[in-house]
């Protein structure tokens, strides 16, 4: 074999960075008072072991697409670009309703890029934090200038409100974030993973053949083993979070605020204690007032630590995203 091919490989930036963080609150407030019935709780329950208080459920209207594209065109508009200059969608979604086409396609038609490629990762929970590590590697290997990476659920659909362990977590919205080129590091090396042993501990009941043939047809429903994800998450979580810290050269002294997937906050505190954050790290309770949202909890929180003034430009933030699968991801980045 020929040692040279005459072959030409892309050549990228040299660093990738977030941009821009745009979102999309599903416009409906939906107290405790208003999920308790349903599941035989209480307000003091729910807020004790989740946090949360209220959550936003979307509306008819508020689609996917609608909630998708709202949030992207924040963050294409606040990163000073127009959807021409747009190099790639990425949308990570697992509330789509068709297996194909994919969302991505009709958003990046929405919202008029010059025909960027576009795809969805299904990788739950974790899926904005896949985005923004495909998004880097795309804009340092040449692949894309600027690529929109876009967390959007709406599970309120996919939720049984009668579900003890499930209808007072989940939730709806959309966040986004550009990811461009940099003449500095801003994206630091993702720590990632899959652990299939434990499929079954986060999914849909039943798949939609059997949902649809069975006696009653409906919509697969989320289930949840609570217990099994919860110590999952608060201890091997906080490893790989520490890993993504020491891969990206910096220690958890260096960092100013930490955005772990709004899950729970219970799990967010056991996460914190076990890496040892410093006192003086800003955390994300985004979840307090919008609940579990999935692909957007991640982009919904930084959004708003940024628009409270509690993220700064320059701030080295610590990702952290975990869910169905298992999957996972994380990566230290800097605020815009
Ligand atoms: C869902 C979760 C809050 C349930 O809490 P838990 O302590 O594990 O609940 P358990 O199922 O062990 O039940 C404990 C008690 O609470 C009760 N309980 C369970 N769900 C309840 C509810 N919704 N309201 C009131 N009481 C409830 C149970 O009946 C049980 O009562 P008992 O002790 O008298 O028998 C918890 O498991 C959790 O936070 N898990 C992580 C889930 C998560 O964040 N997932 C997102 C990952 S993407």
């Amino acid at each position: 074999m020929a040692a040279t091919t005459g072959l030409r490989t892309a050549q990228g930036a040299a660093h990738a960075a977030i941009k821009s963080v745009g979102a999309y609150r599903a416009s409906r407030v939906v107290p405790n008072s208003e999920v308790v019935e349903a599941i035989d709780s209480s307000d003091e329950w729910i807020q004790q072991r989740s946090g949360i208080r209220e959550r936003r459920w979307a509306t008819e209207e508020e689609t996917v697409q609608v909630m998708a594209v709202g949030a992207a065109r924040q963050a294409v508009e606040r990163a000073g670009l127009e959807p021409g200059d747009i190099g790639c969608v990425i949308v990570a979604t697992v509330s789509h309703h068709l297996s194909t086409p994919s969302l991505a396609t009709a958003v990046a038609h929405e919202l008029g890029t010059d025909h960027a490629p576009a795809f969805d990762i299904s990788a739950a929970c974790a899926g904005f934090c896949h985005g923004v590590a495909l998004a880097s590697d795309l804009v340092r290997g040449g692949s894309a200038g600027h690529v929109l990476v876009i967390g959007v659920e709406k599970l309120s659909e996919i939720t049984d409100p009668t579900d003890r362990g499930t209808a007072f977590i989940f939730a709806d919205g959309a966040g986004a974030v550009v990811v461009g080129p940099s003449e500095t590091p801003g994206i630091g090396p993702v720590v990632w993973g899959s652990d299939g042993e434990q499929y079954d501990l986060i999914r849909t009941r039943e798949d939609w053949h059997q949902a649809l043939t069975s006696e009653e047809p409906r919509v697969p429903h989320l289930v949840m083993q609570g217990n099994a994800v919860f110590r999952w998450a608060s201890f091997q979580m906080a490893k790989t979070g520490l890993e993504a810290v020491e891969r990206a050269g910096i220690t958890v002294d260096d960092l100013d605020c930490f955005v772990p997937h709004q899950a729970n906050n219970r799990i967010t505190d056991t996460m914190a204690r076990a890496m040892k954050l410093p006192a003086d790290v800003r955390i994300a309770r985004d979840i307090v007032d919008q609940g579990n949202t999935s692909a957007a909890s991640v982009p919904l929180a930084l959004d708003r630590m940024v628009a409270e003034g509690d993220a700064r430009s320059g701030d080295l933030a610590l990702l952290i995203a975990f869910g169905a699968g298992l999957s996972y991801a994380a990566q230290v980045v800097t605020i815009p």
